[in-house]
């Protein structure tokens, strides 16, 4: 793979700033947030004073642990427009998430607030080791999902020229890859996998591709799928992280030089990790659930959001800002499976390490009488057997038990036999 670390002149100053300017850019803006939540929203300000909090209090960074949390929940509540801290004038645009139950979360940005936004995707295009002149294909889908405009803003902003594709329509993506030879591809990795089918159905080597880099996030994955991505392409493979409800793709961008987790842009979000249970402040360090605080947002400022997201907080490293390790999961995609705390991305770690078995898999859960019932569903290879890979299938089993803690059934199944996603995969099924 060729070598894409960006020139250091290249950076915003600030990537490269001391702890110390970025700690008082940081009290700056968080002074001005709370000020403006307080004063626009009514759900902050009813928040703040049931609390007995008000800005004024706001002296140190510290102090930001007396303000409540903010959840999904409070989002709903106020459907649609109830948290903007701007008249409906002022509104530049609106983004959604789908919920899986209920009533989407809406969420505004000012023509401000977009701007932040491309500059933020920019930046993050080029940690990943894009450059200005570079062709990007876009396949997040484009919408009220935040992934499609997100990147396409960014890639714009840093200088790229950018193919909207959208997700689905796999053969196209192919024949476009093929055809307009694009640098980059920004999509899920759980798509990036069905995209690497079809090359391989259409007989085209991925190896021979133009891309040199893939900007991979908006579901968990693992270092073990980052080298099964890097292999097949012998492209690059960097985490993007984001969230509608803090902005969207960009609130935090692994580095190309570095990969080694992603590092926060902090002079934008102040990220702190609690323990999910008692919403204690956790030290550095400690793996807990992520909650951001935005610095710089007029639309739709976001005090203490919790995102359900685990990971751990750690220093910089290629920048000065702090890094979130991959996420693990989030809380809502922990299964517990007889009392046991298992995660996907486990169990995509342990299937990785086995030669004959694929990326693709699901997780399906049933009760069996009183008890929990684990399923794996796992592809074979392309050219392996079912017979061939029976022993596999009884390793797998063996790891799972071994190092996750679970007793797991396996059940091979042929390439191309279970759906491919077109965007975030569904990697369990709980049918208990
Ligand atoms: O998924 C924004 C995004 C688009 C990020 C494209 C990166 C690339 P939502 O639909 O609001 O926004 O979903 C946010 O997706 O709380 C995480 O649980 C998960 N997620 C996003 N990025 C990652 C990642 C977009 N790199 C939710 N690793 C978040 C793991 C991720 N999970």
């Amino acid at each position: 793979m060729i070598d894409l670390t960006p020139d250091q002149d290249t950076l915003d100053p600030i990537e490269l700033a001391s702890r110390d300017e970025i700690t008082s850019v940081q009290t700056r803006r968080l002074g001005w947030t709370l000020r403006h939540a307080y004063d626009n929203v009514p759900h902050y300000r009813r928040g703040f004073d049931e609390a007995g909090v008000h800005p004024d209090d706001f002296v140190r960074l510290d102090d930001l642990r007396k303000f409540p949390f903010t959840t999904k929940s409070d989002l709903r509540d106020n459907y649609p427009f109830g948290m903007f801290a701007v008249p409906r004038s002022k509104l530049a645009r609106i983004h959604a998430s789908s919920g899986t139950t209920g009533k989407p979360t809406v969420v505004g940005y000012t023509a401000n607030d977009i701007e932040t936004w491309a500059r933020l995707g920019a930046r993050s295009i080029r940690a990943a080791g894009g450059r200005p002149g570079d062709m990007v294909h876009v396949a997040y889908g484009y919408g009220l999902f935040t992934g499609g405009l997100g990147a396409h803003y960014g890639a714009e902003k840093l200088g790229c020229s950018v193919i909207p594709m959208s997700g689905g329509q796999t053969e196209k993506q192919v024949q476009l890859i093929t055809d307009f030879a694009p640098d980059i591809i920004m999509v899920t990795p759980s798509y990036m996998l069905a995209i690497l089918d079809e090359f391989r159905r259409a007989g085209i080597d991925p190896r021979g591709s133009s891309l040199k880099l893939g900007i991979f996030g908006a579901e968990p994955w693992t270092n073990a799928m980052r080298t099964e991505i890097e292999a097949a392409f012998d492209m690059h493979a960097v985490d993007i992280y984001g969230l509608s409800e803090v902005m969207g793709p960009g609130v935090a961008q692994e580095c190309v030089e570095t990969k080694d987790g992603l590092h926060i842009w902090e002079d934008h979000f102040f990220p702190e990790v609690i323990d999910p249970a008692t919403g204690a402040v956790l030290p550095d360090g400690s793996e807990g659930e992520l909650v951001f605080t935005s610095l710089s947002k007029e639309a739709m400022p976001v005090i203490r959001y919790r995102t359900r997201d685990l990971t751990r907080l750690l220093p910089g490293t290629a920048r000065t800002m702090r890094r979130m390790t991959k996420i693990t999961g989030r809380s809502d995609d922990m299964m517990i499976v007889r009392g046991v705390n298992v995660f996907p991305t486990q169990i995509e770690e342990q299937i990785l390490r086995i030669p004959n078995l694929a990326a693709h898999y699901q997780i399906v859960l049933t009760r069996e009488g009183r008890m929990d019932a684990m399923a794996v569903r796992v592809e074979i290879r392309l050219g392996v057997t079912p017979a061939d890979a029976t022993e596999d299938a009884a390793h797998l089993a063996y790891q799972i038990k071994q190092l996750v803690g679970v007793t797991a059934v396996i059940e091979l199944v042929a390439p191309g036999g279970l759906d491919r996603s077109m965007g975030k995969a569904i990697r369990v099924l709980d049918r208990r």
